[in-house]
């Protein structure tokens, strides 16, 4: 098949050589070239690494990048200062020629990196962008959905009775979140396969520092496909006049345009669930490996809140956030320029020994376990983070309720992205439903 010019010199610049150097610095030791590489050069555990960057200092210098760092007190406050934006694609490079060369290859396809993806937009297009959607997501507004997950967690549970093993990933820690938000937009359910397949590929560009050409390529289709698929949604919620999705009044209300609404679609769609997928499962994991919280959690089912709070804290999905400096800022006197990116290790933050006591220690007890930053803080917090610690209590505490013998069948298969780590395969043996126990 013919290589496309224009891609391949767009994957080239901006991912291609950075994946070289990467490769390079990781083979040397570098820790976070190490952790930026992991989907090539696995790592039992991110958290030594981590570790290997904060000791070098609260921040340090990331060569002709800018600065890394792990420290909670100096992410909190970068994320909430206006002096630094969101990271854009042609923040990939420092070098101007290869920012022309990026900006002039670049796929013509919307992609939730680039602006207007309210992800990456900056205020006050940012305010433009969340504020149709925001009000759908608060806590009280969520509120009638308890009883629907509730009914959509009993669902899935009571379909894998009689199983004595599964792979818990593909049978529930997708099925639940992607299908709570497919019900919220109106989308149908019978599209999950499609959704499945679409996020799979798209992880790739996005939660992987520099994906290969074969993933670039795959990314890039898949999101144009995706495009279109929601181009026809949209039209469908437009011409039929769907009243029960979060989307209809931000499709027939708002001053969005076409592609605007389109990118939002995608981000609540793919943001909805593959976060989530990914936290749910890597709980389980944390949960059967610490048999007494579970106990503890038996005891004291009230404490399931306090649980996911930690769950949260101790092993989050989104390890790397990343923000560029808009003028020079003096950050606890690091001498911080216009123009340098700060790598913000999130998951890092969350086990910082001087906001954690024992960070290592995973206590679903930790009196302030809340005090994470796993839905990051500032004008870019989660905007699903109600609906997110909605779905992983009543998800994970029904799971454990419903299989109090739930074992790990085999080793947990992570999925290699840094930016939404997660789990690819998650062999379980279900043992006895509670029914029959009891
Ligand atoms: C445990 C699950 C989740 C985690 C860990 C998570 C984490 C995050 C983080 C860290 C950000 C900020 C990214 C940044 O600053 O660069 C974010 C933004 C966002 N999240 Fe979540 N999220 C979760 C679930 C959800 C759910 C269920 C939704 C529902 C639609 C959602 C929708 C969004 C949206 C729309 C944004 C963009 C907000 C903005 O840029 O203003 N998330 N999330």
């Amino acid at each position: 098949m013919a290589v496309p010019v224009r891609e391949w010199s767009n994957w080239a610049a901006g991912y291609g050589v950075p994946r070289i150097m990467l490769n390079l610095q990781a083979r040397r030791g570098d820790p976070l070239s190490r952790l930026l590489t992991i989907d090539r050069n696995p790592v039992g555990d991110l958290y030594p690494l981590i570790e290997q960057v904060r000791d070098r200092g609260r921040m340090s210098p990331v060569e002709k990048v800018g600065w890394v760092t792990a420290d909670a007190r100096i992410i909190r406050e970068i994320l909430r200062d206006s002096r630094f934006r969101t990271i854009k694609v042609r923040d990939r490079s420092p070098f101007r020629i290869v920012k022309a060369i990026m900006a002039k290859t670049a796929p013509d396809v919307p992609n939730p990196l680039e602006p207007p993806s309210m992800l990456v937009s900056d205020p006050p297009e940012h305010t433009r962008l969340r504020h149709p959607v925001s009000r759908s997501f608060t806590p009280r507004a969520l509120g009638a959905l308890r009883g629907r997950i509730h009914e959509i967690t009993d669902e899935l549970l009571s379909g894998l009775e009689g199983s004595a093993r599964c792979d818990l990933v593909a049978e529930y820690t997708t099925q639940l979140p992607i299908a709570i938000i497919v019900e919220m937009l109106a989308v149908p359910r019978d599209d999950t396969r499609y959704l499945l397949a679409i996020s799979e590929a798209t992880t790739k560009l996005i939660g992987i520092s520099a994906p290969s050409w074969r993933d670039f390529r795959a990314a890039i289709h898949a999101l144009r496909d995706f495009d279109d698929y929601l181009g026809r949604h949209i039209e469908r919620l437009r011409r039929d006049d769907v009243d029960n999705s979060i989307l209809s009044d931000v499709v027939n209300n708002s001053d969005l345009t076409e592609v605007e609404i389109r990118l939002l679609a995608g981000l609540l769609l793919g943001a909805g669930f593959i976060t989530t997928t990914h936290v749910l499962g890597k709980a389980v994991v944390a949960l059967v490996r610490h048999p007494d919280q579970l106990v503890a959690l038996r005891a004291n089912p009230e404490g399931w809140a306090n649980a996911v709070e930690e769950i949260l804290r101790y092993d989050t999905t989104g390890q790397l956030a990343a923000r560029v400096a808009t003028e020079d800022v003096d950050v606890h006197g690091y001498p911080v320029k216009a123009g340098d990116s700060i790598f913000l290790l999130v998951g890092g933050a969350n086990r910082d020994p001087g906001v954690f006591e024992h960070p290592n220690t995973f206590d679903v007890a930790r009196a302030n376990a809340r005090d994470h930053i796993t839905f990051s803080t500032g004008v870019h917090s989660c905007l699903g983070a109600a609906l997110a610690r909605m779905e992983l209590q009543i998800g994970l505490q029904s799971l454990f309720e419903h299989f109090p013998e739930l074992a790990l069948a085999g080793e947990p298969r992570f999925n290699g992205s840094i930016g939404l780590h997660g789990l690819t395969h998650l062999p379980v043996s279900l043992g006895a439903t509670r029914a029959a126990v009891s």
